[in-house]
């Protein structure tokens, strides 16, 4: 297939020496590294670490600085969780792809990388990630769908985000548990709740007959519809752009098994990690940020959560 590329003025291909990370243990439960992602995640690879998740939420390239709310302002007052200022889109695109390329390093065959963005910048990201992965390897585009207070813009309102899904390794067969969501009330109300069975005659698909067996469901499909963390709800850490546990714990629940190694260079408030845990899984989670480091820490004690810091030099 033609290789189709992204290109701008000076493109360079920024790629961190990997950090050197002292007392880590592929056996702690969570591990907090505080660097950079894609440097961490080089040291991670050059351990031997293999990871079944690598989710990666970067920023947005919003052009702000994003500041703590109010459930952190209360406790230790407002300050900058993080910069999301670029002198370019190139600047910013070349950041992503050195995250990108050192999360394929530290990937299992059967692996997949989520990559977490929205529709204004989301189209980039998943070129960068064909050019990194390779054919084939884009396997899904989920569309996180929201429910927000409306937004003063002459526009449609914007409630959704994207997480796009690369495997590994495309001729592998890659980590999935099919999950199930309810059936469409039409479905039910037409067929009933029993499984359905396909009549098959002569190779064809002719009709469907219901059994008496109950219906699973419908198989997932790639929108979903989960509440994002509600502003004074009891998720809520006060890290500003903090995504809701229930799609972390999403993710990790169907593209990963218990034990599994859950890697996240951007983790921000920890969300990742906490899901991780709470299903059994082992995770390493990354930042550059003081705040996002005091934040998850804060967070996943209340959580009852053991976790280990490891120096990254
Ligand atoms: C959108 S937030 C992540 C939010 C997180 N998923 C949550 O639920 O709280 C992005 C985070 O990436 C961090 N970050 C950005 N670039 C980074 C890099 N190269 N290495 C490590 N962390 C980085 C920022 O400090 C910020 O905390």
């Amino acid at each position: 297939m033609t290789r189709v590329s992204l290109t701008w003025p000076g493109r360079a291909r920024r790629r961190p020496a990997p950090a050197s990370l002292s007392s880590y243990s592929e056996e702690a439960p969570v591990s907090l590294v505080r660097g950079d992602g894609a440097a961490v995640l080089g040291a991670l690879a050059s351990l031997g670490a293999q990871a079944t998740l690598v989710y990666v939420d970067p920023p947005f390239f919003t052009g702000r600085v994003h500041r703590t709310n109010a459930r952190s302002r209360r406790e230790s007052g407002e300050r900058e969780a993080f910069s999301d200022q670029w002198s370019d889109l190139g600047e910013y695109l070349e950041h992503v792809e050195a995250l990108l390329v050192a999360a394929r390093e530290v990937l299992a065959p059967e692996g997949s990388l989520v990559l977490h963005t929205d529709p204004r910048v989301g189209h980039y990201l998943r070129v960068l990630g064909d050019e990194v992965f390779g054919d084939g390897a884009f396997v899904s585009e989920i569309v996180w769908r929201y429910r927000r207070w409306p937004a003063k813009t002459r526009n449609f309102q914007r409630v959704h985000d994207l997480l796009l899904r690369f495997v590994r390794d495309p001729s592998a067969t890659p980590r999935f548990h099919q999950r199930h969501e309810p059936l469409a009330a039409s479905t039910a109300k037409t067929w009933g709740e029993g499984r359905q069975r396909a009549l098959i005659v002569d190779g064809r698909r002719t009709r469907s007959t219901t059994t008496d067996e109950p219906s699973p469901g419908a198989p997932l499909g790639d929108v979903w519809e989960i509440s994002i963390v509600a502003p004074s709800g009891h998720e809520r850490t006060g890290f500003p752009t903090q995504k809701p546990l229930a799609l972390l714990e999403r993710l990790v629940d169907t593209l990963t098994d218990p034990g599994d190694l859950v890697v996240d260079p951007t983790m921000g408030s920890g969300t990742s990690l906490l899901a991780a845990w709470r299903l059994g899984r082992r995770a390493v989670g990354v930042d550059l940020g003081d705040v996002a480091h005091e934040l998850t820490a804060r967070r996943l004690e209340r959580a009852g959560v053991p976790f280990t810091r490891v120096e990254s030099t």
